[in-house]
């Protein structure tokens, strides 16, 4: 395995769109390996393949129980909504409010080629779509609502007192 660089803001390949993967050969498992390593060591908990400049649809994310790999994925569901600070590996040191599905089933497949959906909520919803945006060239800061210091807490307005 070995660490990625991780591309940041102001290279043109976060800029482009993905192409899917039609054969899952020894490149896209070294891949995933690969970034699955690099976002560990990086402390993140999602992680798309063109973040490590490779212009395939290709994502990781963490929903805290297991790094999930997705291939091709794709969004089939979304419910409800929420609102809440984002930020990204390729924009150290910034951090943005925004809006996303509270609750999201995205359709991928696996490793051995096998097609399966996953739930997330909150977070993980969250980062699914971040991931997702990745792969066409979406970055958090597109849809930001406002931009706010990594460093101050965000709280949700209705949760004071
Ligand atoms: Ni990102």
């Amino acid at each position: 395995m070995a660490i990625l660089n991780i591309l940041k803001e102001g290279d043109d390949i976060l800029r482009k769109i993905c192409r899917p993967v039609e054969k899952i050969d020894k490149r896209i498992l070294t891949l995933l390996d690969d970034m699955k390593e690099t976002m560990i060591l990086a402390k993140g908990i999602g992680l798309a393949a063109p973040q490590v400049g490779v212009l395939r649809r290709v994502v990781i994310v963490d929903n805290g129980e297991k790094i999930l790999e997705l291939i091709n994925p794709e969004i089939i569901k979304t419910d409800e909504t929420q609102e809440g600070p984002e930020a990204c590996l390729s924009l150290p040191g910034k951090c943005g409010i925004v809006k996303r599905p509270l609750k999201v089933t995205v359709k991928a497949t696996d490793r051995n080629g096998k097609e399966y959906t996953v739930f997330g909520e909150g977070l993980t919803a969250r980062a699914f779509c971040h991931e997702i945006d990745h792969l066409n060239g979406i970055l958090y800061t597109d849809l930001a609502i406002e931009m706010i210091d990594p460093k101050d807490d965000y709280e949700v307005a209705d949760e004071e007192e």
